[in-house]
């Protein structure tokens, strides 16, 4: 049995169950979504700093214009001022899902991870905006991410896609899906897909960094999958996390979920967007090197690389021009932290940050190197050249191996010279 033996079934389209789970920001590039698409499966795009994102991708100037605009602000601890301009974040939205919907050539889709833990000082407006933009501009499906989400149904029911476009849900645990469906059920919108992340998984998690090893991601899809067969529901489960070889997702197919969510194998495909040398990093990296800490001020823990230079950081904080993590009032813990530090710095030492990191800026310049708990594995996974680095597999590549190898086989990609 191989995962190819298997299809997800989706509405009324059938997709090899092989899901490329969004990454942001921009390491789950358009090309590395399109190349799920283009093989029959399921890519992701993420909406996570899009006018940045934007700015790097086409040229645009909405970063360096929200800079300026609030330049008088940047010595000030207050950031209460700061607010995107929501028609600047439709059009960005708009221009990064129409860029990748256009390059559409298979058989498969393109969703779009949208976390609800992105504030942007104004929560529901720049959510509803990008959730309404994103549908505008034609995205298949829509991954409500990071939060439980509970609102999220509410900012995009009237729009005209709202029963034709695909939602999904990430929980972690069958509570979390339960409050959710609650709202959704009031709303007679039930999700099409439900996402089960375990704590194995990179970015943010949905376990502590002290209890995450005492949840396996086996029982909480059982748990998932019975209460939903219970209930009759009828929705698809997708697991997520730790599912490294095709035998893994096949083990998952067995046990009746309808696809696999994957990620940390492709962090270092030629597609995804992390730059090279980064890319060495995460394959050179050792067990002990995979840390969870709880500097993200979203307030989720979250997996990296303890080599990560967004530990380190001791600038001050970026939210002019970025500022996507600022709560409705205008917070952010590295704020805080940076000005508590300011404030205790001795003279002549160096600006010690503890605690907390400025995200925003970390994940823009791919200075926070999130990654999944099998990071350590990836050197199983590819060559290592006659210099001493790593060929970079091309995300086919790693989709063909999880669609069609047995016996827990990685093929590697053809060796270059
Ligand atoms: C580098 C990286 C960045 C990620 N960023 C996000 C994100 O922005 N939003 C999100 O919901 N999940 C994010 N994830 C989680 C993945 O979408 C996926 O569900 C999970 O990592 C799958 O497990 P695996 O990495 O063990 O294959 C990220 C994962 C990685 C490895």
């Amino acid at each position: 049995m191989k995962v190819d033996n298997f299809r997800f079934q989706l509405g009324n389209k059938e997709y090899v169950p092989i899901i490329i789970g969004g990454m942001g920001v921009n390491i789950s590039t358009t090309e590395l979504a399109i190349s799920a698409e283009k093989l029959g499966g399921i890519g992701h795009i993420s909406d996570a700093e899009v006018c940045y994102v934007c700015d790097s991708i086409f040229s645009t100037s909405y970063t360096t214009r929200k800079r300026k605009k609030y330049s008088y602000n940047v010595n000030n601890i207050d950031k209460s001022d700061l607010y995107f301009d929501l028609e600047e974040v439709a059009e960005a939205q708009k221009k990064y899902v129409e860029h990748t919907m256009s390059q559409k050539s298979g058989n498969g889709a393109i969703f779009m991870n949208c976390m609800e833990k992105l504030t942007m000082r104004n929560s529901s407006d720049t959510l509803r905006t990008r959730l309404c933009a994103a549908m505008d501009a034609g995205i298949d499906g829509l991954t409500l991410a990071a939060g439980l989400n509970l609102r999220t149904l509410d900012l995009m029911k009237d729009h005209p896609r709202f029963h034709d476009v695909k939602i999904g849900i990430i929980i972690s645990s069958l509570r979390a899906l339960t409050i959710f469906l609650k709202r959704a059920v009031k709303l007679e919108r039930l999700p099409d897909y439900i996402i089960v992340e375990g704590p194995l998984a990179g970015g943010h998690l949905g376990f502590g960094p002290d209890d995450w090893q005492a949840y396996d991601l086996q029982t909480i899809v059982s748990d998932v999958l019975n209460f939903v067969k219970q209930e009759e529901l009828n929705i698809p489960v997708i697991a997520a996390g730790g599912i490294f070889t095709g035998t893994d997702a096949t083990e998952f197919l067995k046990t009746g979920v309808a696809a696999v969510q994957v990620a940390t194998r492709f962090t270092i495909s030629r597609e995804a967007g992390l730059p090279s040398a980064v890319k060495q990093h995460y394959i050179n990296a050792e067990k002990q090197d995979i840390v969870i800490n709880t500097v993200s001020p979203t307030g989720y823990p979250m997996r990296m690389l303890k080599q990560s230079p967004t530990l380190r950081y001791s600038m001050k904080p970026n939210c002019e021009g970025l500022g996507y993590l600022l709560d409705n009032h205008g917070k952010c813990g590295y704020i805080d932290a940076y000005y508590k530090a300011l404030e205790t710095k001795e003279e002549g030492k160096h600006l010690e940050i503890t605690g907390q990191t400025c995200l925003c800026t970390g994940m823009a310049k791919y200075d926070c190197w999130t990654c999944g708990d099998t990071t350590y594995r990836l050197k199983d996974t590819t060559n290592r050249l006659d210099d001493g680095t790593w060929q970079l597999p091309s995300a086919e590549d790693i989709f063909k191996d999880y669609q069609f190898s047995t016996d827990h086989a990685i093929a590697k990609p053809e060796r270059v010279s």
